[in-house]
């Protein structure tokens, strides 16, 4: 039920009115405006309409009006001004104050009823449509709160595409020492310390995903301090020794930097997983700047690469059912796939050893 608070100073008046409310409103009674601003300060949120005498003792009914206006409560609870007063400028003064209506006494109970009805109902209704203007604004807000961070992202779009540029010339720089390599191998011993070379830069979305991920910030700056993996290389080798040899001629070349270095070779992951993972920083000349990027460069024999792309699906198609099984399978591959490795590796020895 609403609360309607009744204030006037004859006693007649109050019950005719509490009377003729009390079936539909919880009513509540003061007899002066101090009384009644007593109610309104415990039931402020509560209370639904006030029908407000205007004369008086202590307080009238025009320093209730000002107060509540004061405290911004004509705009939550409607004021219907019940009085003898005929005089037109008292009526307007009532309006122009922020009152919602002015019934004359002596009242009709059954019109005073309409109009207290109409009132709360014009209330609610504008109340919700205020709440719907402050919903578009507050969605107006949020749009463009996503268009200013577009905005930001496309600030910063032009340095992200030059970041982006150094990690490829990065990667041209690893490709071109390892393709030097390859060439003087091949001229020098015959043999090929390499099978291929697969190189990518990691996407802007995975970027971005990993940024969030790890709780880093997604900027350029803090892309370059915290990603190591933007450049990538994988070098596809024939035979176990051959990624040790390459990655030592690699990290030996004085102005390359090792600042990572993962075995999993010597100590492979518990699902079998083996490669040797180098982060190293690499020089990169640009017209007017010297810059030094990591690269991750990943090294492995051509049967564990075959192993891992096998195994990257199991990861990511999660609907593959039997996982377990399948999970233990591919260990045990793993492990012939070393001792395959090693048996291939000796036999290119034998054959090294019996050409003299
Ligand atoms: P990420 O955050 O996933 O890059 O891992 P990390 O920063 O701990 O580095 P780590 O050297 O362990 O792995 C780097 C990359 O090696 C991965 O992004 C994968 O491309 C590859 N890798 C590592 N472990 C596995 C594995 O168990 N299976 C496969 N298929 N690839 C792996
Ligand atoms: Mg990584």
């Amino acid at each position: 039920m609403q609360r309607i608070l009744v204030v006037d100073d004859a006693k007649l008046n109050r019950e005719l009115l509490c009377e003729m409310l009390k079936d539909e409103y919880m009513v509540e009674i003061a007899e002066d405006g101090n009384e009644a601003l007593k109610k309104l300060n415990l039931y402020e949120e509560d209370t639904a309409a006030i029908l407000l005498d205007l004369q008086m003792p202590n307080k009238d009914g025009f320093s209730v009006i000002i107060e509540m206006k004061r405290k911004g409560w004509l705009k939550k609870i409607p004021i219907l001004v019940i009085s003898s007063e005929y005089a037109t400028e008292v009526e307007n003064q009532c309006f122009e104050l922020g009152v919602s209506d002015f019934i004359h006494k002596p009242f009709e109970i059954s019109i005073v009823k309409k109009r207290v009805r109409n009132t709360l109902e014009l209330f609610a209704s504008r109340n919700q449509l205020e709440q719907k203007v402050e919903e578009q604004e507050k969605t107006l807000r949020e749009q463009y709160e996503i268009i200013r961070i577009q905005e930001e992202k496309l600030k910063q779009a032009k340095p992200f595409r030059k970041l982006m540029l150094e990690y490829q010339a990065a990667i041209m720089e690893v490709e071109t020492r390892l393709k030097v390599l390859y060439e003087e191998f091949s001229q020098e011993y015959n043999r090929n310390p390499f099978e291929s070379i697969k190189s990518r830069l990691k996407s802007p979305a995975s970027i971005y995903e990993k940024l969030e991920r790890k709780g880093f910030a997604d900027t350029v700056e803090s892309i370059r301090e915290n990603l190591t993996d933007v450049a990538g290389v994988r070098v596809i080798c024939s035979f176990p020794d051959d990624i040790y040899r390459l990655a030592s001629l690699l990290i030996k070349q004085d102005d390359i930097i090792q600042v990572q270095k993962k075995d999993y070779i010597e100590n492979p992951k518990p699902n079998g997983y083996r490669s040797l993972h180098l982060i190293v920083e690499v020089p990169i000349f640009l017209s007017n700047e010297k810059k030094h990027m990591k690269v991750e460069v990943q090294f492995r024999t051509i049967a564990m690469d075959f192993w891992a792309s096998l195994e990257h699906k199991l990861k990511y198609k999660k609907h593959v059912s039997d996982t377990g099984e399948i999970e233990w399978q591919l260990k045990a591959c793993a492990d012939s796939i070393e001792a395959l490795d090693y048996q291939m590796q000796e036999i290119r020895d034998k054959i090294d050893r019996s050409r003299g």
